[in-house]
C-alpha cells in the first residue's frame, strides 16, 4: 500500500460514518431494517455467520469493503496462497495454507513445488500414528505405548493442545495424552507423576528446537527416562522430534529417522496441521486428521475466491477493524458454547496477537491508529457468571464472538437447549438490552431503576455450526487464521513474524548467567534489587 491507511478515501468515509452512525442503537437499526437479521448473514464451509447485531448498517459494510480493496486484501491473499515471500521481515513465505492443499495442488516456493513433502510428511505421519494407536510401535521392554507426551510451547502447544481437548471426542479413549509447555518444573513433574516411563512416548515438538521452554523440558524427559534404568539406545523408542532443524534434533539424540519436518515458511501459530499435529493424529487417527485439513482447505478456497462482501474471514476481520479503530474498542471476546472450545479463546490469543500485535507498519513506520485488538474469552456459560457483568454493564465496548453448535455430541437430557438458548439470549440481551421504562413496568424501586438497566447496543456475531467434527475444526480455525490475515493487509503490517518475543528471551539468558555465578549487577535499581533478593533466599 503506497498510501497512509488514514488518507485513503475509505478510511475518511468510515470516519465520517461513525460519527453518525455512534449515536444509533441497535434497536433502531433493528426496526429500520427488520430483516438485517437474515441478510447480514453469510455461510461457508460447514460455518453460518450472523453478525447482523453488529453497529452496522449496507454503508458500513459498502465502505469496510472499499477498505479491503484500497489496501489490497485480495491480491495480498493471492500472493500468499502463491507462495510469494509476504513475511518481509524474515523473507520468507506464508504458506499454512500448503499444508492443507490436495495432493495435486501445485504450490512452488523458490521454484520447487512444496504439496508433495507436505503429503510425504503426512503419510510418514501417518505410518507411525497408526503403529501407536494399534499397539504395535512397542517400548524398550516390550510394553504398548499408552501415554503420549507432546513437549512444545507456542504454536508447538497451544495448537495440540487446543485440538486434542477439541476433538476428544473422536480421540482413541485407551491412549492418554499430556501436554507439557511451561519451564516451570511442576508442568513436567505433574504430566509423568503417574506413567510408566515404559509406556511413555515424547513428541518433542520445536520449530527451532532451541527454544529454551522445550529444550529444557525435553532434557529433563530424557533424564527422568533414564532413570528409570533405561539405556541410550532405548531412546529411539521413546522420543520423536517434530521440527526443521535436523542438525539440532540429531545433537539432542533423537535418530532423525525419527524426525518429522516442516519447514520454515509454516509460521508456529500456523502450524498445527503440520508435523506439529502429530499429537492431534495419533489421538484422532489420521483419517479424522486429513478431514480436520480438508475442513481448512475449504475455508481457504472460499477466502481465495470470494467477493469480499461475501467472504466469511473477511468481514470478521473486517468488523473487529470497525471496532478498533472507530470505537475505540480495545478487546474481542471469543465465547464458545461447546465445553470441547474450551482452549480455543487460548489458542486464538496466540494467532491474533503474535501475529497483529505490531506498532509499525511493513516500510517500518510507526502507524497513526490502533492494530491488534486483545482477544481473549472462555466457555460459556461458566463467563456469564463472571465476566459478562462488565460485558453488558461495564463503560467499555467489547464485541463478542458467540460460537455454537446446532447438535451436541453428548446429548444428555435438555442440557443443550439450555446452553444453546443462552447463546441466543446473551446475544439479544446484548444488543438490546432493558430500558428503564421496561425495568419500571416491572415494578422496580426507582432507586435501583438504574442499576437494572441494560443498555444494549453491544455487538457480537453469532457463529453456528450443525456439529463440532474434525472437518468443521479446520474451518473455524482457517476463518480466524484468514480474518488476523485480512485485519494486517488493512494495519499494512507484518502479521508473520514476533519480533517482540526476542527482548525477553536476551534478557533471561543474560540472568541466568547470573544467576549462577556471583557476578556484579548491572541492571536497573529494581531489577538488580529483585535478583539479589532471589539470589540471597534461593
Ligand atoms: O514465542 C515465540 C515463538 O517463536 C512462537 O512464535 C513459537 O510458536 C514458539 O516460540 C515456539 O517456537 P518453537 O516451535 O521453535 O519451539
Amino acid at each position: 500500500m503506497s498510501q497512509d491507511l488514514t488518507s485513503l478515501p475509505a478510511w475518511k468515509a468510515l470516519a465520517a460514518h461513525a460519527a453518525t452512525l455512534k449515536p444509533k442503537h441497535l434497536r433502531e437499526l433493528f426496526a429500520e431494517d427488520p430483516k438485517r437479521g437474515t441478510t447480514f448473514t453469510v455461510e461457508a464451509a460447514g460455518l453460518f455467520l450472523d453478525y447482523s447485531k453488529n453497529r452496522i448498517t449496507a454503508e458500513t459494510l459498502d465502505l469496510l469493503v472499499k477498505l479491503a480493496q484500497e489496501t489490497g486484501v485480495a491480491e495480498r491473499a493471492e500472493a500468499m496462497f502463491k507462495g510469494e515471500k509476504i513475511n518481509i521481515t524474515e523473507g520468507r513465505a506464508v504458506l499454512h495454507t500448503a499444508l492443507r492443499a490436495p495432493k495435486d495442488a501445485v504450490i512452488n516456493v523458490d521454484g520447487e513445488n512444496v504439496v508433495p513433502e507436505v503429503h510425504a510428511v503426512l503419510d510418514k505421519m501417518s505410518g507411525f500414528a497408526e503403529k501407536i494407536r494399534s499397539g504395535s510401535w512397542l517400548g524398550h521392554t516390550g510394553k504398548r505405548i499408552k501415554n503420549v507426551v507432546n513437549i512444545g510451547i507456542g504454536g508447538s502447544d497451544l495448537g495440540p493442545v487446543m485440538a486434542y481437548e477439541a476433538l476428544k471426542f473422536y480421540s482413541q479413549r485407551n491412549l492418554v495424552f499430556r501436554f507439557v509447555s511451561n519451564v516451570d518444573g511442576t508442568d513436567f513433574a505433574e504430566a509423568v507423576i503417574d506413567l510408566d516411563p515404559e509406556e511413555t512416548l515424547f513428541l518433542i515438538a520445536s520449530k527451532t528446537f532451541t527454544t529454551l521452554e522445550t529444550m529444557t523440558n525435553a532434557h529433563s524427559a530424557r533424564d527422568w527416562f533414564l532413570k528409570s534404568g533405561a539405556g541410550e539406545a532405548a531412546i529411539a523408542k521413546h522420543f520423536v522430534a517434530i521440527s526443521t532443524n535436523a542438525k539440532e534434533v540429531a545433537k539432542f539424540g533423537i535418530d532423525t529417522e525419527n524426525m518429522f519436518g516442516f519447514w520454515d515458511w509454516v509460521g508456529g501459530r500456523y502450524s498445527m496441521d503440520s508435523a506439529i499435529g502429530l499429537s492431534t493424529m495419533i489421538a484422532i487417527g489420521p483419517e479424522n486428521f486429513r478431514e480436520m485439513l480438508a475442513g481448512f482447505h475449504d475455508m481457504d478456497v472460499h477466502f481465495r475466491t470470494t467477493p469480499i462482501e461475501k467472504n466469511l474471514p473477511a468481514l470478521l476481520g473486517l468488523l473487529s477493524v470497525w471496532y478498533t479503530e472507530f470505537f475505540d474498542a480495545q478487546t474481542v471476546a471469543i465465547l464458545p458454547y461447546d465445553q470441547y472450545l474450551k482452549r480455543f479463546p487460548a489458542y486464538l490469543q496466540q494467532l491474533t496477537m503474535e501475529s497483529n500485535g505490531k506498532h509499525v507498519t511493513l516500510d517500518g513506520k510507526h502507524v497513526d491508529y490502533q492494530t491488534g485488538p486483545i482477544y481473549w474469552g472462555e466457555p460459556g456459560t461458566n463467563g456469564q457468571h463472571s465476566f459478562y457483568q462488565l460485558i453488558h454493564q461495564g463503560t467499555r465496548l467489547i464485541p463478542c464472538d458467540f460460537i455454537g453448535f446446532i447438535k451436541t455430541l453428548n446429548p444428555l437430557g435438555n442440557h443443550h437447549d439450555l446452553l444453546m438458548a443462552n447463546v441466543f439470549a446473551q446475544t439479544e440481551a446484548l444488543a438490546f438490552g432493558k430500558t428503564a421504562e421496561e425495568v419500571k413496568a416491572e415494578g422496580v424501586a426507582e432507586a435501583l431503576v438504574p442499576h437494572k438497566v441494560f443498555e444494549g447496543n453491544r455487538p457480537s456475531n453469532t457463529i453456528l455450526a450443525e456439529k463440532l467434527t474434525p472437518r468443521l475444526l479446520g474451518s473455524l480455525i482457517a476463518l480466524y487464521e484468514h480474518a488476523v490475515f485480512t485485519q494486517g493487509v488493512v494495519w499494512n503490517i507484518d502479521s508473520f513474524d514476533q519480533w517482540g518475543v526476542e527482548l525477553g528471551k536476551v534478557l533471561a539468558s543474560r540472568i541466568i548467567k547470573e544467576i549462577a555465578e556471583p557476578v556484579e549487577l548491572k541492571h536497573d535499581s529494581s531489577t538488580n534489587n529483585l535478583l539479589e533478593k532471589y539470589k540471597a533466599t534461593k
